[in-house]
Parts: structure tokens; C-alpha cells; sequence
């Protein structure tokens, strides 16, 4: 009899449960590479859109094959009328979350190859959710302010398009680019909560759409995709003073966190499972929201930015993960704070639908073990 105690990692902490192809995550030298390729460069030289086929297809487009993703992907963009009809049923009480979670389950049960998971069906399943997805976001932030739809833009790229559809009108360069370094920045991060539950869906043969929706789940969670709204959350019980100057609100923001910190408070947008010395995505998504700190003129945010880090810094050496900067970035591109999150959906769609393409290629049914802890064998006293 084995009488050895197993060895139980909670929640799975250093566990490495399969290989993947798709990213490399490097705590030591704080490094991403999305198929070898590193995550900064790409924010810098690369569309999303060929960020998006480089996850899928391994390799960047050549310029023929761009163009016929592009073409591919704004014949795609309008907001499905069964879609909208079930979107307008949902209360605006409820949570943005739970709309892209409605949205996508949805989308693949009106999908005529919905039981197709061949890896020609995932990829256009894939293509269709990734060109789809803005239109749900978007719109879903409109009916809350109680606007009507805007339809997409054949003429603009995904995140000039993506802006457009949102608030009705074209967007200056400046906070385009911005938008879509944080769109790369969001795409993919290995074995995270919500890949590997998407993982898990597709690894039981369930379609692609199941383990998109599932996914959406995991990360509405506020310690996975939620921290970059309960970051703005922080800001706002600061109390966002916009003709402040910088230091008064790095004043304020400092003592806030260090009351914050005496009270044992988990402040989000702080520490990760994997990089213990920082974040490799803050340092180009801070460089976005300095640009939109620059072009909207508003110093006090970045008042509040810094006297939360340098006091953090302090207190427990802890650093932002990229929900932090990325959360005060969409607030001044004007997005409502609970749109936060599913604009993190909209990106991260190419991540996890590149891994449940992968896992659905070399498939092993995820199954762990459990130990049990409960009563021993025992009857029922009738
Ligand atoms: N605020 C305050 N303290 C924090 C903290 C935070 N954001 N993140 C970690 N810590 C502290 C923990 O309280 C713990 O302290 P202790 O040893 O005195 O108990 C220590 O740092 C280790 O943290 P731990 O929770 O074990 O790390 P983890 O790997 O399990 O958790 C997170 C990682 C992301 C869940 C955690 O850092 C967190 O909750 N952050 C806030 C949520 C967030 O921003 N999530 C987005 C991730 S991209």
C-alpha cells in the first residue's frame, strides 16, 4: 500500500501540465515572445490584425496573405442581427462580461458548422469570432449610454474600426496606436486561468465557441482579466481631480495605498503568478499611456499612476502586472470602466483560440487527481 502523502501544488502553482508552441513566457529575463517572437516588437511594428494570424498560423503574413486576412476579416465585422436581438434582452444592470459570454455561446450555436473541429472549421470559426467580437463590445457599451448601433467601417483597420464602432466617430492616430499596442499586449500569455480552462473544454472534444465561452468566464474574475476595472475602481475611490497637479494626486494616491496595505488589502493591478520582478508588457503599455496621458492632457492621472507604484514599491516591493496601466489608458480613450475587461476578450479571442486549436491537435483529455479530505466511508443510519 502507497502510504506516501501526494504532493498537492494549489492552484496548480509550478506546474507544468502540457508544451506549447504558441508563446513563451520568461519570468527570469521578464521576457514574452509570442510564437519567438518578442511582444514589444510586435506592439511596435506589427498590426493586430498580423499579430492575430501570426498566433494562428505560426508565421507573419507575407503581404498577399495580409490582404486576404484583412478582406477576410472586415466581411466579417457587423454585429449578427440574432446576436443583437439577444443582446437587447439582457438588462444593462448586467455585467459586460456576461454579454460577451452570452454573445460568443450564442455565436456558435447559430454556427453552421458548430460540431466541426477540424483545424480548417476552428480557424474559421476563429476569424469570425476575432472580426465579430468588436461589434458586441461596442455596441453593448452604446445601448448602456443608451446609443444605438454604429455600423462597421470596411475602410479602417480592426483598431481604427474597433474606436469607430464605439463612439461613432474616427479616432485620432495617436490613440489608435495606443488602443492597439494594448490589443497585442492583451493577445496571449500562455497556460493563464483562462486559456487553460479553454483547454480544458476542448481537450473533452467539446467545439471551439464552448471553450471560448468557458474562457470568458475565467477571466471575468478579478484576480485574472477583471484587475484592469477594479485598477480604474482604485482611481476613482481616490477621487479623479482633473485640474490637479501631479504630485498632489501622487500625494493622495500615496497614503491611500499605504492605508490600503495596513489593512492587509490585495490593491489590483499588483503582482502576478509568474513574473516576480515585473511584468514584461508594462514597460510598452505605460509608454501607450503616457502618450494618451500627453495627448488628453492629464497629469493628475499619472499623478495617481506613480504614487501608487513608488508607494507599493516600497511597502512590499511588489510590481504592476499590465492591468495596471492598461486600465487608466482605456479610461481616457473614453471607454466605461465594466467595457474594460471585454475589450481584454476581444484581444486575448487570438490567444485562446490558437491553443484550443493546438490542443485539439495533439489532444490528451485534462483530468488531474484529487485527494480526498472528507469523512471516511460511512451509511446511512435508515
Ligand atoms: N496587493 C497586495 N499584496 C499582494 C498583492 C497585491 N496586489 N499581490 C501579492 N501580494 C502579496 C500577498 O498578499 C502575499 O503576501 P504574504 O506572503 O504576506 O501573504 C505575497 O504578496 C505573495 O502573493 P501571492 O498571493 O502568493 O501570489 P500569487 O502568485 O498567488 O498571486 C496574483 C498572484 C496575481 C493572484 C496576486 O498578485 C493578486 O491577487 N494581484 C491582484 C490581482 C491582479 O492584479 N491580477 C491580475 C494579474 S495579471
Amino acid at each position: 500500500m502507497n502510504t506516501e502523502e501526494p504532493e498537492i501544488r494549489k492552484g496548480l502553482n509550478g506546474v507544468v501540465v502540457d508544451t506549447t508552441k504558441v508563446s513563451k513566457v520568461n519570468p527570469e529575463t521578464n521576457s514574452l515572445l509570442y510564437r519567438g517572437y518578442p511582444v514589444q516588437e510586435l506592439a511596435e511594428k506589427c498590426s493586430f490584425e498580423e499579430v492575430a494570424y501570426l498566433l494562428w498560423h505560426g508565421e507573419l503574413p507575407t503581404d498577399e496573405q495580409n490582404e486576404e486576412f484583412c478582406k477576410a476579416e472586415r466581411s466579417q465585422r457587423a454585429l449578427e442581427p440574432n446576436v443583437k436581438k439577444l443582446i437587447d434582452l439582457l438588462p444593462t444592470s448586467s455585467h459586460p462580461m456576461d454579454v460577451c459570454r452570452t454573445a460568443a455561446s450564442a455565436m456558435g450555436a447559430s454556427h453552421p458548422k458548430a460540431e466541426d473541429s477540424s483545424r480548417e472549421a476552428n480557424l474559421a470559426k476563429s476569424i469570425s469570432l476575432f472580426a465579430a467580437f468588436p461589434a458586441v463590445v461596442a455596441y453593448d457599451q452604446r445601448r448602456r449610454r443608451g446609443q444605438d448601433v454604429v455600423e462597421p467601417r470596411e475602410d479602417l483597420d480592426y483598431s481604427a474600426n474597433f474606436l469607430y464602432m464605439t463612439f461613432g466617430e474616427e479616432q485620432p492616430p495617436a490613440v489608435v496606436d495606443a488602443f492597439k499596442v494594448s490589443m497585442v499586449l492583451y493577445a496571449e500569455h500562455s497556460f493563464n486561468a483562462s486559456t487553460f480552462t479553454g483547454r480544458v473544454i476542448t481537450s473533452t472534444l467539446a467545439d471551439l465557441h464552448s471553450a471560448v465561452t468557458g474562457a470568458i468566464g475565467a477571466l471575468k474574475g478579478p484576480l485574472h482579466g477583471g484587475a484592469n476595472e477594479a485598477v480604474m475602481d482604485t482611481f476613482e475611490e481616490i477621487g479623479i481631480r482633473k485640474e490637479e497637479s501631479k504630485e498632489d494626486a501622487a500625494a493622495r494616491a500615496k497614503s491611500w495605498m499605504e492605508d490600503a496595505l495596513a489593512q492587509k488589502k490585495k490593491v489590483m493591478g499588483f503582482g502576478h503568478r509568474v513574473y516576480k520582478h515585473g511584468d514584461s508588457r508594462v514597460p510598452t503599455m505605460k509608454a501607450a499611456l503616457d502618450a494618451m496621458v500627453k495627448h488628453y492632457e492629464r497629469d493628475e492621472i499619472l499623478g495617481l499612476y506613480d504614487g501608487l507604484q513608488a508607494a507599493m514599491q516600497e511597502a512590499k516591493d511588489i510590481q504592476p502586472n499590465l492591468d495596471y496601466p492598461t486600465g487608466p489608458a482605456f479610461h481616457l480613450m473614453g471607454f466605461d470602466t465594466p467595457t474594460f475587461t471585454p475589450l481584454f476578450v476581444a484581444s486575448r479571442i487570438t490567444g485562446w483560440t490558437a491553443h484550443i486549436m493546438e490542443q485539439a491537435e495533439d489532444n490528451a483529455l485534462i483530468r488531474p487527481l484529487s485527494a480526498y479530505s472528507g469523512p471516511d466511508e460511512r451509511h446511512v443510519g435508515k
